[in-house]
């Protein structure tokens, strides 16, 4: 039987690693085998991309170069891992996927969802997750959780101005309402185990 794949999305500092991990505990508890990855990375490959991408100065990348390696590093997750995975029954559960190339590539960096979306079928097959659930925080809420976990260190796009970041945060939001049976929206305010209990109850419908 073919497993599931369920991608966590999100801005900055919204909690994702947290119930990631969480989650994973939880699915393993229902009997299923899961495995938690990341982008930019998951193999040895997109991790050596993921450094590329995230260290040095603003300008290391123009806004193309940097679309076309979060898509190479992609392509190699999906063939080499989460494909595999999932064919063998698997459960995988991702720390963002394509939706954040959509977001912050497309929309807040201006090169359009076509052109990501492009892309991802090229370099993914137009692979998609079973779902996405996106984890949602006030701005200033998230900025605050932002300063207290990365102090002024921040990566190359971590760092990018407010007005990019809130151009993130609505591209996901219009990305949820345009598919809204791959979507579903999670409030990510308030403590961790009541944050778990609202995205156990977003994922009853594929834990069946
Ligand atoms: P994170 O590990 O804190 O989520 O850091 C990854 C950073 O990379 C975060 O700022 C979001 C950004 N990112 C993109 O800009 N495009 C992408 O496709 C992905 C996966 C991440």
């Amino acid at each position: 039987m073919r497993g599931r794949f369920i991608s966590i999305e999100g801005g900055e500092a919204v909690g994702k690693s947290t119930q990631i991990q969480l989650l994973a505990d939880w699915l393993r508890g229902q009997g299923h085998s899961v495995e938690v990855t990341r982008e930019p990375g998951g193999t040895d490959s997109a991790e050596a991309i993921r450094s590329l991408l995230l260290e040095g100065g603003a300008d290391r990348w123009n806004a193309r170069s940097e679309a076309l390696l979060f898509a190479a590093a992609r392509a190699d997750h999906v063939a080499r891992r989460i494909r595999p995975a999932i064919d063998a029954g698997g459960w995988v559960i991702s720390d963002r996927f394509i939706d954040s190339s959509r977001a912050y590539q497309g929309i807040a960096g201006g090169l359009g969802d076509a052109a990501i979306l492009d892309l991802h079928r090229f370099g993914s097959g137009g692979f998609l997750p079973d779902c996405t659930l996106l984890l949602e925080l006030p701005a200033d809420e998230a900025a605050r959780r932002a300063t207290r976990r990365d102090g002024v260190a921040s990566d190359r796009i971590g760092g990018r101005d407010a007005a990019y970041h809130e151009a993130v945060a609505q591209a996901f939001r219009s990305f949820a309402a345009a598919e809204p049976a791959r979507f579903r929206l999670v409030d990510a305010s308030g403590d961790a185990a009541s944050v778990h209990d609202r995205i156990v109850q977003a994922i009853a419908h594929m834990a069946a």
